[in-house]
C-alpha cells in the first residue's frame, strides 16, 4: 500500500527540514517520558492504601534545581539554534539567484519568467539552480507552498515577498495555494517541473516568447509618460532613474532607503511616500491604472537599466 508520510525531498532544505522535524519530535517524546512515566509509575506505587515505604527522602535541593534548569536550558537553547539556523539559510536569498516573478490571483498562479516565457499553474525550473520567486498578489492573501521543497510564503496585496530554492530531484511536484482565498481556493493548485538545464534552456526557447520582461517594461515606461519626465534630457525636473535599483536614495527627512523591488513599487503606487532630497512630489500615483505584472515589468526595466548605466557622483541633488 502506498502510503506516504512525507512528500518527496525535491530542494536543498528539504532533507534538512526533515531532520529538523525529527529531531523536535523525538526530543519532546523524551521529555514527555521523562515526566509522565514515574509520574504514571508513582501513581501506582503510592495509591491510597497500597503498602508503600512512605519514609520522606532527602535530596540536596538546589542541586536538584540546578541540574534540571541546566540541562534542558542548554538541549532548548541548541535546538533554538538548530532551526534558526535553518530559518536563516531559507529566509535569505543567495545574489547569485535566478530571479522568476509569481502573481497570485483569484484563482490561479501566473508565472512570468525574465526571459519573457509566461505560464499559468506550471512553474518551470533548471536542476540544481538557485531560483529566487518574487511573489505579488493582485486581490487578496494567498499562499505559495511547495510541499516537496518545504517551503511556503504568504502572498500578501501591496507588498513583495520573495522565496528561494534550489530543486536538487527532477519530476513534476505539487504547488498549492495554502491560503483560503475564496470559492475556488481548492482549485488553486499546480505543479512545478524541475528540468535538466540544457533541457530548461530548450523549453525557454521553444516557448517562443515575445519581448524579455524588461522590453516589457520599457514600452511601459514610455506609454505610461514615465519617460517624459524621468530622462535625463528633458526639463523637467525628475529623479533619474539608471543605476537606481540596489542603491541607497537619500530622502527629503535625510534618511537613506535603499532602492529595493519594494521602493520601487512604492513609489510608483505612492510618490508622495519617499520623497527623494531635493526634489518636489510632483509625480501622479499610479495606483489603480496598473496591474501587478505590469508593476512587475517596469521594476524589471528599472532593474536593467540600473547594471548598464551606474549613476553619477551627486546626480540627485544638481
Ligand atoms: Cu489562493 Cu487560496
Amino acid at each position: 500500500m502506498n502510503f506516504p508520510l512525507f512528500p518527496p525531498e525535491a530542494s536543498q532544505v528539504a532533507h534538512d527540514s526533515d531532520v529538523l522535524l525529527w529531531g523536535l519530535l523525538i526530543l519532546s517524546a523524551i521529555t514527555m517520558a521523562v515526566v509522565f512515566v514515574p509520574m504514571i509509575y508513582f501513581l501506582f506505587k503510592y495509591r491510597r492504601g497500597k503498602k508503600a515505604d512512605r519514609t520522606p527522602v532527602h535530596f540536596p535541593e538546589t542541586m536538584i534545581e540546578i541540574t534540571w534548569t541546566i540541562i534542558p536550558t542548554v538541549i532548548f537553547t541548541g535546538l533554538f539554534a538548530w532551526g534558526a539556523n535553518l530559518y536563516w539559510t531559507i529566509e535569505r536569498p543567495p545574489p547569485d539567484a535566478m530571479e522568476i516573478t509569481v502573481v497570485g490571483k483569484q484563482w490561479m498562479w501566473k508565472i512570468e519568467h525574465p526571459e519573457g516565457n509566461r505560464e499559468i499553474d506550471e512553474l518551470h525550473v533548471p536542476l540544481g539552480r538557485n531560483i529566487k520567486l518574487l511573489l505579488a498578489s493582485q486581490d487578496v492573501i494567498h499562499s505559495f507552498f511547495l510541499p516537496a521543497f518545504r517551503i511556503k510564503q504568504d502572498v500578501v496585496p501591496g507588498r513583495y515577498s520573495t522565496l528561494w530554492f534550489k530543486a536538487n530531484k527532477l519530476g513534476t511536484f505539487h504547488l498549492f495555494c495554502s491560503e483560503y482565498c475564496g470559492t475556488h481556493h481548492s482549485a488553486m493548485v499546480g505543479s512545478i517541473i524541475v528540468m535538466p538545464p540544457d533541457a530548461y534552456q530548450k523549453w525557454l526557447m521553444q516557448g517562443a516568447p515575445g519581448p524579455s520582461m524588461a522590453q516589457e517594461g520599457e514600452r511601459l515606461f514610455r506609454s505610461y509618460g514615465c519617460s517624459g519626465c524621468h530622462v535625463n534630457s528633458t526639463s523637467i525636473h525628475a529623479p533619474p532613474l539608471e543605476g537606481l535599483y540596489g542603491r541607497p536614495v537619500p530622502l527629503q527627512t535625510g534618511q537613506f532607503v535603499t532602492a529595493d523591488e519594494r521602493y520601487l513599487r512604492d513609489s510608483i503606487l505612492l510618490p508622495a511616500k519617499d520623497i527623494v532630497a531635493g526634489y518636489t512630489n510632483d509625480m501622479p500615483s499610479f495606483q489603480g491604472h496598473l496591474s501587478e505584472d505590469d508593476l512587475l515589468k517596469l521594476i524589471e526595466y528599472l532593474k536593467s537599466i540600473s547594471d548598464t548605466t551606474p549613476q553619477k557622483e551627486g546626480a540627485e541633488a544638481k
